[in-house]
């Protein structure tokens, strides 16, 4: 990356925990939360009011957009967007208290994550029920709920989620060869795609 890259930008009203590690590059804006020893990369923006949850892992480049809800031990790969008000969840079955009524502690529930891989987009104000794997280069569309696997370069929506179509690393729709069935091409860049046993890969 350029030798330019600035020192993070921590804005006066976000709480980032001292043992949070914040990338270079890496701007968080204001009412922002970064919890005990969260991993942000370099370049990274978290918006407005965001939250990042204990020893959460942002890789580098990642966008948080405003009120987006990151809760442990959530992993997000490098070019992760997450839209608006997006949650990513890590209780399945979730309850303030015990049986007996008493508060519930960290010790007494077991999280578990939701892991968004390299270059995948969440819709504004979606939802990801961990525990669920949103792969490469995916797109959930604005309101979705994964509940469900989502494969890499899928255009997911609804509730629950499925499968509408397929985006390449562009984020555009993409379109299928009229004369060559199962090649993907996007219309911004020409790449080239092959679906394989309804999964897609890049030609390379
Ligand atoms: C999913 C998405 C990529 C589809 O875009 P598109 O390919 O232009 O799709 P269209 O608008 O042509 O809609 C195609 C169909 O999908 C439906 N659809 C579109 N967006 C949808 C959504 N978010 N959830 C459910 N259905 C959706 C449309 O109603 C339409 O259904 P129909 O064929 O029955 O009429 C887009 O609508 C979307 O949600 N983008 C994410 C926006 C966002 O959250 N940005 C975050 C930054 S603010």
């Amino acid at each position: 990356m350029s030798e330019s890259v600035h020192a993070p930008n921590v804005r006066p009203t976000a709480q980032v925990d001292p043992s949070a590690e914040v990338g270079d590059g890496t701007t968080v804006w204001d009412l922002a939360q970064i919890r005990e020893k969260a991993v942000l990369g370099r370049e990274c923006i978290v918006g407005r009011g965001a939250y990042v949850g204990p020893g959460v892992r942002l890789g580098d480049r990642v966008k948080l957009q405003n009120h987006a809800l990151v809760y442990e031990p959530a992993v997000l790969g490098d070019g992760v967007f997450v839209g608006p008000a997006a949650v990513l969840t890590n209780d399945h079955f979730p309850r303030s208290v015990t049986p007996e009524g008493k508060l519930k502690r960290g010790e007494d529930w077991e999280a578990v994550a939701v892991v968004v891989e390299e270059g995948a987009s969440l819709g504004a104000r979606s939802v990801c029920v961990a525990p669920v794997h949103v792969g490469r280069w995916s797109l959930v569309a604005a309101g979705a709920v994964v509940t469900r696997d989502v494969p890499a370069f899928a255009l997911v929506a609804g509730v629950p989620a499925h499968r509408i179509g397929w985006v390449g690393r562009a984020g555009a729709r993409l379109t299928e060869s009229e004369t060559e069935p199962g090649t993907w091409v996007c219309p911004q860049t020409g790449d080239l795609y092959e679906e394989r046993d309804g999964l897609l890969f890049e030609r390379r």
